[in-house]
């Protein structure tokens, strides 16, 4: 199998062309793969018809699959699934149906935060020929890496406050009505370094979102929100992003440590979107 990687955006992303996901690959070709996921930190993978016994057998490859514990959006039958979606069964959604409303990096409020998560088109929602719903990534290694020196120093050895009660109050702010009770009662927050080194390559990445960072460790209140508010801005300058515009059995993974993500929720409740993740543990982590 010979493998073609054609960059996307400026600084990350890549489209993986000629791997056939339905089948397991040899050890040659996923070692391609896996340097370039080193290399681009978000991979798409176009035209993949996976079951999803096919996405978590590729997706295991990387690592062990984590098994969440928001029982409310896994697949019945599958705890690997996490069910991303706005369609509604006997008046319930199938899924979260706000998942990355704000930018943020998978599972960061956990003591352990997720390495990769592998995101696979089943519906993709239409209007009038129109494909909607994309998502933007950023890379934190890259806006880190751009950071004035003086900045870097003063961040270098600071802590943050990763934690589901802010991103809870943000969307509540945002008019959205969601059940944290599972997320709550399990693991609601963690601190880790605004400054995390990837755990497999040694990148140095801004560890700071929208999402779920609550606080600034050791800085007054107001500092904190200014230092927030300013890394935040900076990873996701136009120069460190690229925003994924879907097509129907796409898989796309992106690293959870190099890179955050933030979905766009410009299509109506009348067109179905539907993608199933797998996530995966750094091998160094713990359940
Ligand atoms: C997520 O934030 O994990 C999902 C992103 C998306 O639905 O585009």
């Amino acid at each position: 199998m010979s493998l073609q990687i054609k960059p996307l955006g400026q600084q990350l992303g890549a489209q993986i062309v000629g791997a056939d996901l339905t089948r397991p690959l040899d050890d040659g070709v996923f070692a391609q793969i896996r340097a370039a996921f080193n290399q681009y930190e978000v991979l798409c993978f176009r035209g993949q018809e996976l079951s999803d016994e096919d996405q978590i057998r590729f997706s295991a490859r990387f690592g062990q699959l984590r098994k969440l514990k928001l029982t409310n959006v896994l697949l019945d039958q599958k705890p690997e699934i996490f069910v991303v979606s706005n369609i509604k069964k006997e008046g319930q959604y199938i899924g979260s149906y706000d998942a990355g409303v704000f930018w943020h990096t998978d599972g960061a409020y956990l003591p352990n935060p997720h390495a990769i998560s592998a995101l696979r088109a089943l519906k993709v929602p239409e209007v009038d020929g129109t494909v909607l719903g994309d998502t933007n990534f950023a890379s934190t290694s890259a806006a880190y890496n751009a950071l004035p020196e003086a900045m870097k120093k003063r961040i270098d050895n600071l802590q943050a406050l990763q934690s589901i009660m802010h991103r809870l109050s943000k969307t509540l702010e945002s008019g959205i009505k969601k059940d944290y009770t599972a997320a709550v009662k399990s693991d609601p927050e963690a601190i880790h370094p605004v400054v995390r080194i990837h755990p497999e390559n040694g990148k140095k990445c801004l560890f700071v979102t929208e999402g779920y960072t609550a606080k600034i460790l050791g800085l007054p209140d107001d500092e904190s929100k200014d230092l927030i508010r300013e890394l935040t801005a900076h990873c996701i300058k136009p120069e460190f992003t690229y925003r994924h515009h879907w097509q129907q059995h796409d898989l796309v993974m992106w690293d959870d440590c190099s890179t955050q993500h933030k979905a766009t929720f410009d299509y109506p409740e009348s067109a179905p979107r539907l993608m199933h993740r797998t996530t995966i543990m750094h091998s160094s982590a713990k359940e």
